[in-house]
């Protein structure tokens, strides 16, 4: 039995085959049921032992020279599938790439983070607090007692007889010494807070501070003023110069009004109304009241406390004059602050 023109022909079969269906159908036409093979196997039972073991082997060599071809030409066809999938979705790599919007860091937050960045390299720790305060923790514990004349610079929206938006961020160094009932405290406060003022150019009902308060022993003015002198530099440069001024806050005694010298260089100009000098905060020693109300011995504790309001730093180092920009969300405005923190 000559099967080697079954195997000439099945080879140029499987060579013409373009796809793995046209593959099949040739393995179906020499390897399956009813192929020649197929039925020189079935006719093996019937076969005496002696022709079985001739035709035997002959018809498997035969079957594994036509498997051979079989995953030869099917390993032809998977390349040729693959090589057009990748002529057809060539993807260029050296194209630009998508061009993403990126945002900016919004200039209160930019100022705010300088901020906890200095402080944080203090040694100070950052504590937040709910903006809805109680009465007790934004007035009482700071020795603004119901009636007292002060609570009228703080033009409260109240919720209800208990509680408001807090007008300043001093109730969570209050519920700081009060949780921590420790003597030694190194803290700022950041975060919104809120008035009953009339938006304009320099006002708005909802506005950004940064209080801080450092408590320990023999905590006194000239630790507050350092503290404030390397503030003032840190955000104004390094040519700036410090002045305290007597001022009133119930909560601190002495109390005091920073002013930073003017980027004038004192000369005298229309952004610090010719005086040289421009407020920024109120700071003060914390009032042995306070501390009293705060459980704390008043008699083994001194501090300093200081609170700044966030637009207005940012107001003049960025030389704005409308506190509006900060709220309206105008790109134009918002991506001049490109970098930061
Ligand atoms: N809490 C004050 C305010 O909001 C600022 C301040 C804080 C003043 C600490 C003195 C000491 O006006």
């Amino acid at each position: 039995m000559d099967l080697k023109p079954i195997l000439l022909k099945a080879e140029s079969d499987f060579n013409n085959a373009v796809s793995a269906l046209n593959i099949n159908e040739v393995k179906a036409k020499y390897l399956g049921k009813k192929s020649f093979l197929g039925e020189l196997m079935q006719k093996m039972k019937d076969f005496t032992p002696e022709e079985r073991k001739e035709y035997g082997k002959l018809a498997n060599d035969f079957k594994v020279a036509l498997e051979v071809l079989y995953e030869k030409a099917l390993k032809r066809v998977n390349d040729m599938e693959i090589e057009k999938r990748l002529t057809e979705n060539k993807l260029d790599i050296t194209l630009p790439g998508l061009n993403f919007n990126q945002g900016t860091i919004h200039p209160l937050t930019k100022i705010t983070r300088e901020i906890e960045d200095l402080f944080l390299a203090l040694g100070y720790e950052i504590k937040e607090g709910p903006e809805v305060e109680i009465d007790e923790y934004n007035f009482e514990k700071l020795n603004l007692p119901k009636n007292h004349p002060a609570r009228d610079m703080h033009d409260s929206f109240y919720i209800d007889a208990h509680r408001l938006l807090r007008t300043h961020t001093s109730p969570v160094q209050v519920r700081t010494m009060l949780e921590s009932q420790s003597n030694e405290l190194k803290i700022i406060c950041p975060g919104k807070t809120y008035r009953r003022d009339l938006d304009d150019a320099t006002h708005s009902h909802q506005f950004m501070q940064i209080e801080g308060l450092v408590i320990g022993p023999n905590i006194n003015m000239a630790n507050l003023k350092g503290t404030l002198d390397l503030l003032a530099k840190t955000i104004f440069g390094q040519d700036r110069e410090i002045r305290l001024r007597p001022s009133y806050f119930p909560f601190t005694e002495p109390s005091v009004e920073l002013d930073v010298s003017c980027q004038c260089q004192k000369q005298g100009c229309p952004i610090c109304k010719y005086t040289g000098f421009i407020e920024i905060l109120g700071a003060g020693i914390v009032n042995k009241k306070v501390f009293a109300m705060c459980g704390l011995d008043p008699e083994k504790v001194q501090g300093f406390a200081f609170g700044l309001g966030v637009e207005r730093i940012a107001m003049l180092k960025y030389k704005m004059n409308n506190l509006r920009h900060f709220y309206t969300n105008d790109l134009r405005f918002l991506k001049q602050f490109k970098g930061g923190l």
